[in-house]
């Protein structure tokens, strides 16, 4: 399996998403503000990857502490929380890492843990989410398999796969896992403008697992449905809202009302980590705006003329009656969301 982020004794170590797939390069970062700024510049990226890489960075960002006394070591958590929680608004995985290892935090003073106690309870919560998340995308990889057809000729958008996550991924664990199946899979991956999540990294990732894969640019999806091409769609999310509104990579929406126009499927595969009950729908969800530079450069060579404005959402929202289920690792939760989801999070099944 692919090494997205891995821990050792002085570093979160991460594959520099960056430079794939030219470069297989490999980035050491020995404190918290550096594993901040990998979050931000995008070294590591994707949801439940971004959820690893803080709870990670905590954990290490901890263990180089030199406070003796409890007090001032709480105060340097609560500090190193804040400056993960800023890297990036809308993956609600980070927020959601970050207060799993705050209630850790507080479990183990609670119990009366030393500093060094303290230390190996962060360095153990933040392993258990990078086991989870795995765990997740697996059991995701195998819910959503059963409504992959069986001839499936899949569109993806952006990278929801082993790069965005501790491993296998989502939206690519579902086309892993019916391929593990058995089903005949051919795979469209968007380009995903500007950022080229998906012919660098969707397409990387599924050329090594030896699955068919088409990189197509954004603009011709629907050229490709016109023709019949595609009958199954997955991607992943950032954060979906209580009714099951959904923000994914910009140009997602565009996808999903292409989807609804040529009456193709279009799935949404995320892990609980990604559903956040307390936000009640869409409009209520950050939309990160990221530089300038993303859409004005390709490489590093200027595209478009200085002086010309830009916007560059990351993220846009797909609203839920566009969406035919989404894929949790407890099974598929559908329509009405408000209820599904909520039932997800009780443990009843989801499936259905
Ligand atoms: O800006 P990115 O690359 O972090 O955006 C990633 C996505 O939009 C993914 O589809 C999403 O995080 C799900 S990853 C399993």
């Amino acid at each position: 399996m692919l090494p997205t982020i891995a821990r050792d004794a002085d570093a979160v170590v991460m594959i520099d998403q960056r430079k794939l797939p030219a470069q297989e390069v490999y980035v050491r970062c020995r404190t918290a503000s550096e594993v901040a700024r990998a979050i931000r510049t995008m070294v590591i990226r994707g949801a439940p990857a971004i959820g690893v890489a803080a709870a990670m960075g905590l954990a290490l960002g901890m263990r180089r502490s030199a406070a003796t006394g409890t007090q001032k070591f709480a105060a340097e958590f609560q500090r190193t929380c804040e400056l993960l929680a800023s890297t990036r608004p809308t993956a609600v995985n980070l927020f959601w890492a970050i207060e799993r290892m705050k209630r850790s935090f507080a479990a183990a003073v609670l119990a009366g843990d030393s500093v060094d106690e303290i230390k190996d309870r962060l360095d153990r919560e933040s392993t258990a989410i990078h086991d989870e998340d795995v765990a997740s995308c697996r059991a995701m990889g195998a819910f959503g398999a059963a409504v992959v057809p069986g001839d499936a000729r899949i569109l993806t958008h952006c990278n929801a796969g082993a790069l965005a996550t501790a491993g296998y991924g989502t939206a690519l664990g579902v086309i892993r896992g019916a391929v593990e199946q058995g089903k005949r899979v051919e795979v469209f991956a968007d380009e995903t403008r500007p950022f080229l999540q998906g012919a660098r990294l969707t397409a990387w990732e599924l050329v090594r697992d030896g699955i068919h894969t088409t990189v197509i640019t954004d603009n011709m999806a629907g050229a490709l449905m016109a023709q019949g091409r595609v009958n199954f769609v997955v991607v992943g999310a950032d954060r979906i809202a209580a009714n099951g509104d959904t923000a994914n990579k910009i140009g997602t929406y565009g996808v999903a009302v292409l989807a609804r126009e040529h009456g193709i499927p279009f799935y949404v595969a995320a892990p609980l980590s990604t559903i956040d009950l307390q936000t009640p729908d869409g409009s209520r969800i950050p939309i990160e705006e990221r530089s300038a530079r993303e859409v004005t450069h390709v490489g590093g060579f200027r595209i478009a003329p200085a002086g010309a404005s830009v916007w560059n959402p990351a993220f846009d929202v797909t609203p839920h009656r566009l969406i035919a289920g989404i894929i949790t690792e407890r099974g598929i939760v559908r329509q009405p969301y408000v209820e599904s989801l909520k039932r997800a999070f009780d443990g009843q099944s989801a499936a259905s």
